[in-house]
C-alpha cells in the first residue's frame, strides 16, 4: 500500500515510524514532514490546510490511504474531499469531526447519550454569561466554543477571574471568531487521563491510554502548552476504569453519532477526568494526541496499518490489538520562550547519541535542516521517547537521551510522570 501521512510534528513522526514497520506498506509519503520523518518517509512540500492540493497530490502519487494527523484538516473536511476524489482517508468526516470542532456540539451529544460530563451552558453574549456566572456557587471553567489551539480554556480560581475571561473572549476578541460563543461549565476534580479508541462507525476498541502534562512548568505550573510530556499506561486509569469509560462514554457517543447519520470513524480521543464518581468526559478530540501518540506507538505491538484498515473496513467488531507490557515515556524538548514566541534557528547536535540510548526513539516536532545540521524551527522541537520494563526505567532512559542533546535554547520539564512515579512535583 502507498500511504500518505499529513502533518509535520512528533505525532506524525511516531505514526510514520510505526507505519514504516508494516509488511503491508510499499511506499510512505508525508506532507510536509520534518527532518526526522525524512528518515522513514518521503517528505513532500505542501500545507496541511491546503485540502485541494493534498487531494491532487494523493491522486498524482496513486495513494491508497491518507492518514491525517492534526485536527485542522479533519474539521475542514479532508476525509470528505479525499473520498469524493476516490482516495481512502482514515478519520472522521467533517460532520463527525464536530466532536472536536465545537464544544457545544459535543455537550449536546453527551446530553442526548447520557454521557457523564460537567454541567454546562452556552452563551453568545457576555451580559447573559455574567448574569449566569453570578448564580454559580463555585467558579466555572470558561471555554471558547470553537477551535482555539489550546488557548481557549480558563480554569478560573475565582468568579472575578471567570468574569475577566468572559470579557477577553467575547468583548476584547482575543480568540477571534472562536471566542464569539462560549461555554461555562462546572469544574471537575480528579486526575486526568487520555483514552484513545479506534472506531469504525459502529464498533470501538480501546487503543491505548496515556497521561499528558499540559502546563509548561514543573509541578504542573505556568501556562498551558500543547503538551510537555506523556507516559503510559497511566496507573490511575485501571482496567476497570478504562472499561467503564469505553462503556459509558465512548460507545454511547459512537451510537449517538450513528443515530444522527454522521457515524464516527477514526481515532476518538476522550480526555477524561477520573472523579470520585467515576470517569467523566472533559472533551473529545478526533485524532491522536501529541505527545500521547508517541507513547502509544512505542507500546503498540500490532501492525498499525492493518488496524487502520480494519477500522476503514468496518471490521472492529472482531478485531483486537496487542500492546507491549513495557511502559513508555516521552519528554518534550521545547525552545526557550515557548509557549510564547520561541527562540528558533539554534543548532541541535547529539541526536545520534540520544537515539543510541537503549529503548529510545527521538521523534522530531519543530525541526528543520540548515547546511546539513538540524535547527529548531518551532515551539515544541523534539519528543524524546523511551520504553522500559517499568515507568521509572523508561524515565531514566528518556532523560539519559535528553542529556545527550546539545542545544543551547532547549528546555524540558524534569518531572514528567511525577504522579505515577510517586514523587511530589519538583
Ligand atoms: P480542553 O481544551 O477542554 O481539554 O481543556 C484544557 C484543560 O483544561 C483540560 O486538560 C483540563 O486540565 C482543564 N479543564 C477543562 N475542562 C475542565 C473541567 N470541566 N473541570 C476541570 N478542568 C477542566
Ligand atoms: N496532548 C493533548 C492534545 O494533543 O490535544
Amino acid at each position: 500500500m502507498r500511504v500518505l501521512v499529513v502533518g509535520g510534528g512528533a505525532r506524525e513522526h511516531a505514526l510514520c515510524w510505526k507505519l514504516a514497520a508494516s509488511p503491508l506498506l510499499t511506499a510512505l509519503y508525508c506532507v510536509p514532514g520534518n527532518p526526522g520523518i525524512a528518515a522513514v518517509a518521503t517528505c513532500l512540500r505542501g500545507s496541511v490546510d491546503d485540502i485541494p492540493g493534498l487531494v491532487a497530490l494523493a491522486k498524482l502519487e496513486a495513494i491508497d490511504l491518507v492518514v491525517p494527523g492534526p485536527e485542522g484538516p479533519l474539521v475542514a473536511g479532508i476525509v470528505d474531499a479525499m473520498e469524493a476524489a476516490g482516495v481512502r482517508c482514515f478519520g472522521p468526516s467533517a460532520a463527525a469531526a464536530r466532536l472536536e470542532g465545537s464544544k457545544s456540539f459535543t455537550k449536546a451529544v453527551c446530553d442526548a447519550a447520557g454521557i457523564p460530563t460537567a454541567a454546562w451552558r452556552r452563551f453568545t453574549d457576555a451580559a447573559s454569561a455574567r448574569v449566569y456566572l453570578a448564580t454559580l456557587p463555585a467558579p466555572p471553567v470558561v471555554k471558547a466554543d470553537g477551535l482555539a489551539a489550546g488557548k481557549g480554556v480558563v480554569v478560573a480560581a475565582t468568579h472575578a477571574e471567570a468574569a475577566a475571561a468572559i470579557g477577553e473572549f467575547m468583548e476584547a476578541g482575543r480568540l477571534g471568531a472562536a471566542g464569539r460563543a462560549l461555554v461555562l461549565e462546572e469544574r471537575l476534580v480528579g486526575e486526568e487521563a487520555s483514552l484513545f479508541a479506534l472506531c469504525d462507525g459502529e464498533h470501538a476498541i480501546a487503543f491505548g491510554a496515556a497521561q499528558d502534562h499540559k502546563a509548561v512548568g514543573e509541578g504542573d505550573t505556568g501556562p498551558n502548552t500543547g503538551g510537555m510530556g506523556a507516559y503510559g499506561p497511566p496507573p490511575a486509569l485501571t482496567p476497570a476504569l478504562e472499561q467503564a469509560a469505553m462503556e459509558r462514554i465512548v460507545r454511547p457517543a459512537l451510537a449517538e453519532m450513528a443515530r444522527r447519520g454522521t457515524p464516527f470513524r477514526g481515532i476518538l480521543f476522550a480526555g477524561l477526568m477520573l472523579t470520585a464518581d467515576g470517569p467523566k468526559l472533559i472533551e473529545f478530540n478526533v485524532r491522536f494526541g501529541d505527545p500521547e501518540c508517541e507513547v502509544l506507538m512505542l507500546r503498540l505491538r500490532s501492525d498499525l496499518l492493518a488496524a487502520l484498515l480494519a477500522a476503514m473496513d468496518g471490521e472492529l467488531g472482531h478485531y483486537d490489538v496487542r500492546w507491549s507490557s513495557e511502559a513508555a515515556m516521552t519528554v518534550v524538548m521545547a525552545a526557550r520562550g515557548y509557549p510564547g514566541k520561541p527562540a528558533t534557528g539554534g543548532t541541535i547536535t547529539g541526536l545520534d547519541a540520544a537515539g543510541a540510548v537503549p529503548g529510545v526513539q527521538v521523534f522530531h516536532a519543530g525541526t528543520a535542516t540548515k547546511g546539513g545540521t538540524v535547527v529548531a524551527s518551532g515551539g515544541r522541537v523534539l519528543a524524546v521517547s523511551a520504553t522500559g520494563a517499568t515507568l521509572a526505567e523508561a524515565a531514566r532512559a528518556a532523560y539519559a537521551a535528553v542529556d545527550k542533546v546539545v542545544w543551547a535554547d532547549g528546555f524540558c520539564r524534569r518531572d514528567i510522570g511525577w504522579r505515577a512515579l510517586g514523587r511530589a512535583p519538583t
